[in-house]
């Protein structure tokens, strides 16, 4: 697959590089080669390399190009941007983009002239950035009936309000829309943040997908976080809620529901758990139930995921048998070693039955520094009767160490009975 980019700006050159760095991968997957043919930018990117690329500074060069298949839109804006994929298609490519705004208002008559012409339109990118939200409505709950769906859609503006949110702080909104600025979340230009305007791009495009309606971006009712202040968090707080900025889709007897406007939820609902920058979507369908999908909704990284995803899509659509069951093609799959749990290294907590005598605490330690373990945390409970309980995290250690240490420890007689042993498991690399 011969692609093409148009725009080397964050997502732009978050695209380049990530194909550059997992083309290996991406051929394993596909069974095909991706080659990024051409790279139309008004100028270079300082994060990108691109001393082997064919660069040219016109972007309309790359829709031209016979020797493209695949054009990435990733240049934002309507005008410009439309004018560029409706070129694109009516000279044969297929189309990725990330842009919410196009899709959003042009989208219908973009895909209608794509399955005139015979070619692909995608844009997972456009919403939620890493979050594969069209993927798992289109494709992983193809099979429910979707009755509504709420989703934080504007990292920017689920910032702010996380900030806002911090006891004792009494900043002001425009305060800490400086500070999202500074740390680059924010748009340059934050009136699409701050007012629901990009949200309600994204939810435009959400309920489309979830419902079979046609794109309706001027239906949507739009209303940003610029009137909440700390002190409405802080009353929510007291009642039991936070407020959040969503995006609301909504089936109804009387027709759709489409709402971008901040709300109370309630504290123990999940969506309240998702702060700073972070997106998420709920779904609510018949048969799956209620599903939510968290992650990153800007960035570098994450939209390039994304787009490069839709890559992929449109290059095993190509081959005959569509997407490998495994996701890899079978003569690229590949056995590795697994792990022996003996040799995996966690974290754990123990739990010892302990007579309640000096010198036990040391005896305890002593095993585990023997064993090279480092204590993380250490209490003591339930101290009645001479016995009492000690609870200790280890800092990380390799499973044969702790086992060896849990059988020591159990051999002391001042340890009564079995010993607890919890892994603890840190979610990330
Ligand atoms: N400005 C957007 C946000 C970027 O804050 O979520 C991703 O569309």
């Amino acid at each position: 697959m011969r692609i093409g980019i148009c725009g080397l700006g964050t997502v732009g050159s978050g695209v380049f590089n990530l194909i550059a760095r997992n083309a290996e991968e991406i051929r394993r997957k596909t069974g095909f080669a991706i080659e990024i043919t051409q790279v139309g930018c008004r100028k270079d990117n300082p994060n990108v390399d691109l001393s082997q690329a064919n660069v040219t500074r016109d972007i309309f060069e790359v829709v031209k190009n016979p020797d493209i298949d695949l054009v990435l839109e990733l240049i934002g804006g309507t005008d410009v941007a439309l004018k560029l994929v409706t070129e694109a298609i009516s000279n044969g490519k297929h189309v990725v983009t990330a842009n919410k705004a196009l899709i959003a208002m042009h989208g219908d008559e973009i895909f209608a002239q794509a399955a005139v012409a015979g070619v692909r339109v995608r844009f997972e990118a456009a919403i939620a950035g890493g979050i594969p939200i069209v993927k798992s409505i289109r494709e992983g709950l193809a099979a429910n009936r979707i009755s509504w769906l709420a989703g934080i859609i504007n990292g920017t503006s689920n910032f702010i309000l996380t900030e806002m949110e911090q006891p004792g702080t009494n900043l002001k909104f425009e305060d800490v829309l400086r500070e999202a600025q500074e740390l680059g979340y924010a748009e340059a230009d934050p009136t699409f943040d701050v007012e629901g305007i990009d949200a309600a791009h994204k939810l435009t495009i959400l309920s489309s997908i979830a419902f079979g309606i046609p794109l309706q971006f001027d239906a949507v009712y739009t209303e940003g976080i610029s009137g909440v202040t700390s002190e409405d968090i802080q009353y929510a707080d007291e009642l039991g809620y936070k407020i959040k900025h969503l995006g609301i889709t909504r089936k109804s007897e009387n027709g759709v529901e489409l709402r971008v406007h901040p709300t109370l939820i309630r504290k123990e609902e999940m969506l309240a758990q998702v702060n700073g920058v972070m997106n998420a979507v709920m779904v609510g369908s018949d048969s799956a139930g209620g599903t939510m999908y968290y992650g990153a909704g800007a960035g570098a990284g994450p939209t390039a995921s994304a787009v490069v995803a839709d890559v992929i899509d449109i290059v095993c659509a190509q081959g005959s048998t569509g997407i490998p069951n495994l996701g890899f093609t079978p003569k690229n799959i590949q056995a590795l070693p697994v792990v022996a749990i003996e040799e995996i290294t966690c974290a754990c907590y123990l739990k010892l039955n302990v007579l309640d005598q000096p010198g036990v605490m040391a005896q305890l330690s002593t095993v585990l520094s023997q064993h090279d373990i480092s204590i993380e945390a250490l209490i003591q409970k339930d101290t009645h009767g001479g016995n009492a309980v000690i609870v200790i995290l280890t800092n990380d250690v390799v499973e044969k160490s702790i086992n060896a240490a849990i059988v020591e420890l159990k051999a002391l007689s001042a340890v009564k009975g079995e010993v607890t042993r919890i892994r603890i498991t840190a979610l990330h690399d």
